[in-house]
């Protein structure tokens, strides 16, 4: 009996492998399936919101969301990006200078006269859209504490928006403090961005505890919509440990797409463009577009 021979996976970004006349897997093995194209949409809303969470620092919430965004907005939805990161990355991302920001995410949470259409602003991308935040977000965590509905101001605020986007993406910063539990409770979805190394695992188990409380007591239809493996070094096995122990743990909520490591993300952080504009042919730009595929395909965006 002979062995099929098998081959780095030609698919964008996948490192997972494919035999000679075999189904193309992912990265754990499970059949990799071909994501169409969405259709196109004649009309807009009502949007989902999503919330890109993960108390770890630096495992690609930003670039994701940016990424994300840009990547469905170019298959014509309509994208609105939340900067909820007193960081300001992802509003820097998508070439906005938080120092000269009049109005950002701060003053639609904290100021009544503050409505979203104040504060929402157009990106060189069509169809994407971003409410910027910059440092005074990082007064609103000690502000809404004493806030009636603490939990629910982001919420509220982004109502509006429902009926006129697709998709609302709210970048979230490393905590799970008051902020973050503002975009879960705004929120139908969370994605989960997991950086491919060891220790990232026991702040996955936290975080889906966090979700699960604030299932039970404030948003009960909330959804996990996938854990999305970024970082990933083909060359080494241990990403792909990692990626196997979260499927092991987390089953099908691992998504089958997963992110390669590449110095192409920064270089794009740098020139304040989503991958997909600064290098549109690159396999990390691909892989975010089959990150969008998957996401429409699994049903979660219309
Ligand atoms: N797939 C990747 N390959 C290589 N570098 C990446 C990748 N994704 C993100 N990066 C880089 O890693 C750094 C952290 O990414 P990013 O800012 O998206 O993480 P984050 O989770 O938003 O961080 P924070 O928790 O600080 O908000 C950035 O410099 C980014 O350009
Ligand atoms: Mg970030």
């Amino acid at each position: 009996m002979t062995q099929p021979a098998t081959a780095e996976s030609t698919l964008p970004g996948i490192p997972g492998r494919q035999t000679e006349d075999g189904p193309t897997t992912d990265v754990v093995g499970r059949p990799m399936p071909e994501f169409p194209e969405p259709a196109p949409r004649a009309t807009h809303g009502p949007a989902r919101i999503v919330a890109m969470c993960n108390q770890k620092g630096g495992v690609g919430k930003t670039t994701t969301t940016i990424n994300l965004g840009a990547a469905l907005a170019e298959y014509g939805r309509k994208v609105l990006l939340v900067d909820f990161d007193p960081q300001g990355a992802a509003s820097v991302g998508v070439g906005i200078s938080p120092h000269e920001l009049e109005l950002s995410v701060y003053n639609l949470i904290m100021d009544r006269d503050v409505g979203l259409s104040d504060v929402v602003r157009p990106t060189a991308i069509e169809g994407l859209d971003v409410v910027p935040a910059n440092i005074d977000l990082s007064a609103a965590e000690v502000q809404l504490v004493g806030e009636v509905a603490r939990e629910s101001i982001l919420s509220r605020a982004l109502r509006p928006a429902l009926a006129d986007y697709d998709v609302i993406l709210v970048d979230c910063q490393p905590s799970l403090g008051l902020l973050t539990v503002n975009a879960l409770t705004a929120a139908h979805g969370v994605l989960i961005p997991l950086e491919c190394e060891f220790f990232a695992l026991r702040g996955v188990a936290l975080l889906v505890e966090t979700i699960d409380k604030v299932r039970d007591r404030l948003n009960p239809d909330l959804e996990v919509d996938g854990i999305l493996p970024t970082m990933f070094d083909s060359r080494t096995l241990h990403s792909r440990e990692v990626v196997q122990r979260v499927h092991e743990a987390f089953g099908d909520t691992l998504l089958h797409t997963v992110i390669g490591r590449t110095v192409k993300f920064p270089d794009a952080s740098v020139a304040a463009e989503p991958i997909t504009a600064y290098a549109p042919t690159h396999r990390g730009a691909s892989a975010y577009r089959q990150l969008a595929r998957e996401l429409v395909d699994r049903g979660h965006y219309a």
